[in-house]
């Protein structure tokens, strides 16, 4: 199996493929390495039928009764429904893949919770020291990132891609800038059994070609025969941009200082570059999907980039229901937007060596951004557009009846205090307040300057 190399100066054309078609699951060009072929044949156990269409769902709940005044319009991250179970059923069948693509010794076996350990430790704090540009090419890293991150992004970006209003037509272009792994190919079949039958055209790119290679074998022993066609490029980015795409995914990538997105650009800011970019490699209907751990630094950044593509006329689709300035985006917003998703459908092999590597999952955390070009027509979604998006838990409030709970929503007020006696609102879910409460009134939230909304 090779991989496409590109190399600076960009060329004047489109490099010539070294692999295309659809990925073939045994042997051959294709598949290539033994690891592709065991993992192959792991995969025959795991691999799942297509299925329905997964959508948001809508609340289970009447949707207004007395005292409960937030309507329902959407959940996006369900406890119930799809993806689920076959999630979390794949996930746990996984391991298996895992160790015929990616087989380790005993000895490397012994030293993968404290390599997991350090790789965590590089990957969340704010890079400029420590990980080396190609950490991937390290094969410690490589195993560590594999076993641990992998399928805790596959399970987090698979609760994602279920949601999302994501309808790549037959023949679709989607790049996956940053793709290691390909952990968003692998999610996206996972969590969408509905495109596995559609003839899609991916292309990985990224700047270390280990990562792509192992996630090929991966993928391959997942999928079996599929049209899904898979070409590797090694390039960095923007190198590798060639567009236009029907959908460009940045998945936990922009945080890599690589990408260019702190070293400035002509407008105070890489990020206006960025934008501006991304826009441009666009098909006209196309969509742009930015994942990121729901850190402070990365939801700060996922903000930044908002503000940027809204200014190079883009349009953000999701979480945000408006396309005014992002509230939880200013340098003095107490808070930033992210969700954090319970931990079910996780495999007891992957929480065993989460506990092992002294890092317990308790809660999946992702802030993401879902973008289109000025030409889209959807924006966001008719269902979304004019409700507030769910960005904290329920809490109670101090001196009030305990019927009463607030959260906070972010929509056509910028950041509101939802004050109302509903009950179990999670992050991610857009509700409407149904006409008779007192609306946006001069009362603000004294912890963060939000207007009050009281149902
Ligand atoms: C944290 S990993 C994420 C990989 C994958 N997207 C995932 O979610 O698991 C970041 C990846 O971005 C790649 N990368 C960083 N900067 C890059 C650049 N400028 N161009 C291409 N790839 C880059 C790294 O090599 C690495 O594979």
């Amino acid at each position: 199996m090779s991989v496409e190399r590109k190399k600076s100066p960009r060329p004047a054309k489109p490099a010539k493929p070294v692999r295309t078609g659809p990925v073939k699951p045994r042997g051959g060009e294709r598949s290539g390495s033994e690891a592709a072929r065991q993992a192959n044949q792991a995969g025959q156990a795991s691999r799942a039928g297509a299925g329905p269409a997964p959508q948001a769902s809508a609340y289970p709940a009447a949707p207004e009764s007395p005292g409960r005044r937030l309507i329902p319009v959407e959940r996006l991250f369900p406890e119930t429904g799809p993806p689920f179970p076959q999630l979390a059923e794949e996930l746990q069948a996984y391991a298996g893949l895992l160790a015929a693509a990616c087989p380790l010794k005993p000895k490397h076996r012994a030293l993968l919770a404290r390599a997991v350990r350090d790789l965590s430790r590089d990957l969340t704090r704010d890079r400029g020291s420590g990980l080396a540009p190609n950490y991937l090419s390290d094969k410690a890293k490589l195993a560590a990132y594999v076993r641990y991150f992998l399928p805790w992004n596959l399970l987090r970006l698979g609760r994602l891609l279920a949601a999302l209003p994501l309808d790549p037509p037959e023949g679709a272009h989607i790049l996956d800038a940053g793709a290691g792994p390909l952990t968003f190919v692998q999610a996206l079949w996972l969590a969408r059994p509905d495109l596995r039958g559609r003839a899609l055209r991916f292309t990985c790119a990224d700047s270390a070609p280990a990562g792509m290679r192992l996630g090929l074998a991966l993928f391959s022993a997942l999928a079996g025969q599929t049209p899904w066609e898979i070409r590797l490029v090694h390039a960095s980015f923007p190198r590798c941009l060639e567009g236009p795409y029907d959908l460009i995914a940045l998945v936990n990538v922009i945080n890599e200082q690589m990408l260019g997105l702190e070293r400035g650009g002509s407008r105070g800011g890489g990020r206006d570059d960025l934008a501006e970019t991304l826009l441009a490699s666009l098909a006209p209907a196309g969509r742009l999907l930015v994942v990121e751990p729901g850190t402070r630094m990365c939801g700060r950044r996922i903000s930044g980039l908002r503000r940027a593509l809204l200014e190079a006329g883009g349009r953000a689709l999701a979480p945000c229901t408006h396309q005014d300035a992002c509230p939880l985006g200013r340098p003095d917003a107490k808070g930033w937007c992210h969700f954090n998703l319970s931990v079910r459908g996780a495999p007891a092999w992957l929480a065993a060596l989460s506990a092992e590597a002294g890092l317990p999952k308790k809660s999946l955390s992702l802030s993401f951004l879902l973008a289109a070009g000025p030409d889209a027509q959807a924006s966001p979604g008719p269902s979304v557009a004019g409700t507030y998006r769910v960005v904290s838990e329920d809490f109670p409030l101090p001196g009030r009846a305990q019927a009463s709970a607030g959260r906070y929503g972010c929509g056509p007020a910028g950041l509101a205090l939802l004050v109302s006696r509903e009950r179990g609102l999670v992050p991610g879910d857009a509700v409407r307040p149904a006409e008779g409460g007192s609306g946006a009134g001069p009362s603000k939230d004294p912890k963060t300057g939000a207007v009050q909304i009281e149902l």
